[in-house]
């Protein structure tokens, strides 16, 4: 049985096909139909809803609201969370301060998308006593509109923060955070069976670690942000679904003196700022890396366990020289995150088995890291190319060198004719020529809808003068900030 709260009110969805996702539980069970399906596939943010989790911070519970993708969420990763949807703000015949200031800036023409970017600015607002350009950008940028133009819907996400920030949510969030509480308390199971089919929600590696050896066959979902997709674009369904998203061990961020440690149902949203303070340059990268809905849902795990060429993660966790912490049953293994991939789509993870935790190396004093996207649109697009380069130059020689690519090869892949060319000699223009010509046979990239092969060795190779130029004394990160 999974419980969860529709605004203030408990719902219980039990007997249901597990494949159900939030956004078809809505329209088809509930018929709350102000959430819109326009893409299905987490691209156009239509069906964006807000998710509220307690979050424990310095042994406080804290209610968190977070926008996700209906659409790509599966009904069964609700269990012990509330759900609002468009439908939650109006209050009486008041418009929520989010919607009116919408009203106001003439935000909305079809009003197809409109749900999607108030539920948007919604959690922005919620979490945001005052917010700038950019992070405005961030909040919107995972949602579509096809007729008004951004303009006055950028203008209406600004107008709403003249309004109090103190809402018609704001004094049951306690009530709320108790609800939630004794749902995961009572009810720590959270599964769903229907006909043949399973959903399982354990709440510890132990109790994960079991359920894969008791079901080889099951699909692990974590953010279900590539999984779900197989769901809703291919009509592939699977018959047992493991959720890892309440697997509480394996939602810790630890940091030691040697490395940052993330379980493997940290998302992106929370493993964000400590990734950042360790590697500043992650900020770009992560911040291009799908839409918020995306990254509040998706994790680090899920882009390895997905095992894409273009997945952004993997370019930059080898380069980084970080590890993986592989389970089945009661035995671990230690492994290279460049020694995961086989084969495109094909990785060394054995049956049952399941990555627990990551673990990224801190930098090594003097070195500097670098990773680069290239993409058609600056957000919520997949890579044509991702490059990750991980240096230490002493005394103008390059001592040290890791360099990884995405979207190259038909695994991510280090560059290693091209670091032979580097390692140890001068870090100056001559080498640099040298190692832009080796990286030639590094790879043999593919032609696609995304980028030509030509583009996609041009431009990977044009990464690596771009990181000579930026490591040059005194220049400047070569950056794009400029959203479109
Ligand atoms: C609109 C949109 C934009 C996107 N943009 C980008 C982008 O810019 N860059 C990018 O790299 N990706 C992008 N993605 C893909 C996706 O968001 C990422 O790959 C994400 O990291 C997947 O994580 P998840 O938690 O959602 O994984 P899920 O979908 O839950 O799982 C993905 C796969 O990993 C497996 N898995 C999950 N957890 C584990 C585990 N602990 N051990 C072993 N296997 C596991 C699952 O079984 C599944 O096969 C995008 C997706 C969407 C929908
Ligand atoms: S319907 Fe387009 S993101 Fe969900
Ligand atoms: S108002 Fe029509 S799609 Fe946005």
């Amino acid at each position: 049985m999974v419980k969860f709260l529709l605004n203030q009110s408990a719902v219980v969805v039990d007997q249901i096909d597990p494949n159900t996702t939030v956004l078809d539980y809505l329209r088809e069970h509930l018929y709350r139909t102000g959430t819109k399906e326009g893409c299905a596939s987490g691209d156009c943010g239509a069906c964006t809803v807000v998710i509220g989790e307690v979050e424990n911070d310095n042994d406080n519970d804290n209610l968190v609201y977070r926008s996700a993708n209906a659409c790509i969420t599966a009904v069964g990763s609700l269990h012990g969370k509330q759900l609002l949807t468009v439908e939650d703000l109006k209050q009486n015949d008041q418009l929520h301060p989010v919607q009116q200031a919408m009203v106001d800036c003439h935000g909305s023409q079809c009003g197809f998308c409109t749900p999607g970017f108030i539920m948007s600015m919604f959690a922005l607002r919620k979490n945001n006593t005052s917010a700038d350009q950019h992070k405005i950008n961030e909040s919107l940028g995972g949602n579509l509109c096809r007729c008004t133009g951004y303009r006055p819907i950028v203008d209406a996400a600004e107008k709403m923060f003249e309004s109090p920030q103190i809402d018609q949510f704001s004094p049951t969030e306690e009530s709320v955070v108790t609800q939630l509480n004794n749902i995961n308390r009572q009810q720590p199971q959270g599964s769903i069976s229907n006909a043949n089919k399973q959903f399982f929600s354990p709440t510890s590696s132990d109790e994960l670690a079991d359920l894969m050896l008791e079901y080889p066959q099951a699909k692990l979902l974590a953010g279900g942000t590539d999984l779900c997709l197989e769901f809703t674009q291919f009509l592939r369904d699977a018959e047992v679904l493991i959720y890892t998203g309440r697997v509480s061990d394996m939602a810790n961020i630890t940091t030691t003196e040697q490395s940052l440690e993330l379980g493997a149902a940290v998302t992106y949203s929370q493993a964000n700022d400590c990734l950042v303070d360790l590697y500043p340059d992650l900020k770009e990268l992560i911040e291009r890396l799908g839409s918020l809905q995306v990254r509040n849902q998706g994790t680090i795990a899920g882009n390895i366990g997905n095992a894409s060429p273009i997945g952004d993660m993997p370019p930059v966790l080898i380069a980084l020289g970080a590890e993986l912490i592989l389970r089945k049953g009661k035995e671990t293994r230690r492994v290279a995150v460049e020694d995961y991939f086989v084969k495109y789509k094909v990785t060394i993870l054995q049956t049952s088995e399941f990555i627990e935790k990551i673990i990224i190396p801190v930098p090594n004093p003097g070195s500097e890291f670098k990773a680069y996207k290239i993409s058609k649109r600056l957000e919520d697009d997949i890579s044509a190319t991702c490059g990750a380069f991980n240096i230490h130059i002493e005394n103008g020689i390059t001592t040290n060198i890791a360099i990884a690519f995405g979207g190259m090869a038909e695994i991510p892949k280090r560059a290693s004719h091209c670091e032979k060319a580097l390692l140890n000699q001068q870090w100056n223009q001559q080498t640099l020529e040298l190692a832009i010509n080796e990286m030639a046979k590094d790879f043999t990239p593919i032609s696609d809808f995304r980028a030509s092969a030509e583009y996609r060795l041009s431009v990977s190779q044009n990464m690596l003068r771009r990181l000579f130029l930026e490591t040059q004394q005194d220049s400047q990160p070569i950056r794009i900030t400029q959203y479109a």
